[in-house]
């Protein structure tokens, strides 16, 4: 008997035409990460158990109740990576790159997994499209990954982002505020949620992070972290909010902004988007000091982000229009206007102008049929421009370049017309 099968409980099929809107976020953010200076990484799906305790943190949502972990064969401990950040530093830390010149830039793009309820905006593979900024300085590094964070958003049209931004300050910062909160639940203990006794026993600060309504009327009066940071992690604080307002980027200071993660030191932030529903963080991120030492490296400065893209292609703005990316990724389109003419050699003289094209480092196409035809091919792959090459065209050493969406037409030249297509190609081609 045949079987039907679905796709996991939480996982999704991509399909066309939304898979063409993911090649165009992936093709925008690769290009913006281009322009800062960042480099592809990509680490194995799978990685020690171990790493994510260590490098998460053992009593956090993701490791305590999230994890795809099984043993193989041999009975190692592995894990489907839930985030990417420990896989980088175990990176980091394997390929010695401190003894590169600092700091490091890297990108990622890529599958991600975590066992939760699946929901709108939450699955158990999503992906992930991130940056690591290693081996930098404090606050210079925290800007710089933020002007990136905003940058990638604002080419994908999203215009008036504000970054929601915090400091959990150093680690004796929270040691302080650890024994304050301490001092604040324990009178009242009884009051809390089952979720947040336990928590109590375990990390208090995550107290902080409970949706229980229960817990939600003391959470309102706790003391806050901002009363018991360090000079050092105030100064910080300071200096990456000064820098943000020099750049111009808008931020809302969240007070109660902690974040999933047990390796964040200092600056922590998140971007989230209306429209979204519950699950509405398109995006988090911050430092973390201790990470790469705990990964048994030296001690190195990290600051970061995560994307997720299903929820950044869901809540993508009308500004960025999908299908004039794909024109202006598109090749040109090398047509005869009637019959084909073929060179002396017998050759085509399409494929010639065609092939002189790519070696010029132009993506071209040859096209045949009636005018009508090569319009409607040159829309069918999202080629931006077409070349006629008619008789009369042979004859004057001419080229015609129209427009395929607005058919305007330019005759010029051959060498004149090759310099305007390279020119436009150079000018409007976003892509790698
Ligand atoms: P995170 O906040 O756990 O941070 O995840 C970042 C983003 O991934 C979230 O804002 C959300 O958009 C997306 N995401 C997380 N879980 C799911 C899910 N189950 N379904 C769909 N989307 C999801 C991190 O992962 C850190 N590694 C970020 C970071 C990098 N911090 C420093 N460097």
């Amino acid at each position: 008997v045949p079987q039907r099968f679905q796709a996991p409980k939480g996982t999704r099929d991509i399909l066309p035409p939304e898979s063409g809107t993911w090649a165009a976020v992936e093709a925008s953010v690769r290009n913006t990460f281009d322009l800062y200076g960042f480099r592809e990484i990509r680490t194995p799906i799978f990685e020690d158990t171990d790493l994510f305790l260590r490098g998460v943190g053992a009593d956090t949502d993701i490791v305590g109740k999230e994890m795809y972990s099984f043993e193989d064969r041999s009975g190692r401990k592995l894990t489907l990576r839930p985030e990417n950040t420990a896989s980088v530093c175990r990176a980091y830390v394997e390929h010695a790159m401190r003894n590169l010149p600092q700091p490091i830039r890297l990108f990622y793009l890529g599958p991600q997994f975590r066992y939760e309820r699946p929901q709108k905006g939450r699955f158990r593979q999503f992906h992930q499209v991130g940056a690591e900024l290693l081996g930098g300085r404090g606050a210079e590094s925290d800007v710089e990954i933020l002007l990136l964070l905003v940058a990638l958003l604002r080419d994908l049209g999203h215009a008036d982002l504000k970054v929601l931004i915090n400091t959990v300050g150093d680690e004796e910062s929270r040691a302080t505020y650890r024994s304050r909160l301490l001092d604040y639940f324990c009178p009242v203990v009884e009051k809390l949620s089952d979720e947040s006794k336990r928590r109590l026993q375990i990390n208090p600060l995550r107290i902080l992070d409970s949706k229980s309504a229960v817990d939600q009327e003391l959470i309102e009066g706790a003391p806050r972290l901002v009363d018991s940071l360090t000079t050092s992690s105030r100064e910080h604080f300071e200096a990456v909010l000064a820098h943000l307002r020099s750049f111009k980027i808008q931020y809302q200071l969240e007070p109660r902004l902690v974040r999933g993660l047990d390796y964040y030191t200092n600056t922590v932030f998140e971007i989230t988007s209306e429209g979204l529903g519950s699950q509405n963080a398109i995006c988090g991120g911050g430092a973390y000091e201790k990470l790469v030492e705990e990964l048994g490296g030296p001690r190195t400065y990290g600051v970061g982000f995560a994307i997720g893209l299903e929820r950044l292609v869901a809540s993508l703005p009308a500004a960025f229009d999908i299908e004039n990316f794909e024109f202006l990724r598109g090749p040109v389109v090398v047509a005869a206007a009637g019959r084909i003419p073929t060179a002396e050699d017998g050759v085509s003289e399409l494929s010639k102008l065609a092939e002189e094209l790519r070696r010029e480092g132009l993506p071209a196409v040859e096209a045949s049929g009636k005018q009508d035809r090569v319009f409607e091919f040159a829309k069918s792959i999202s080629a931006p421009l077409i070349a006629f090459l008619g008789e009369e065209e042979i004859r004057n050493r001419d080229l015609s370049v129209r427009d395929s969406r607005s058919k305007e037409k330019k005759t010029l030249p051959r060498d004149e017309a090759i310099r305007y297509l390279k020119d436009w190609f150079y000018k409007n081609r976003k892509r790698r």
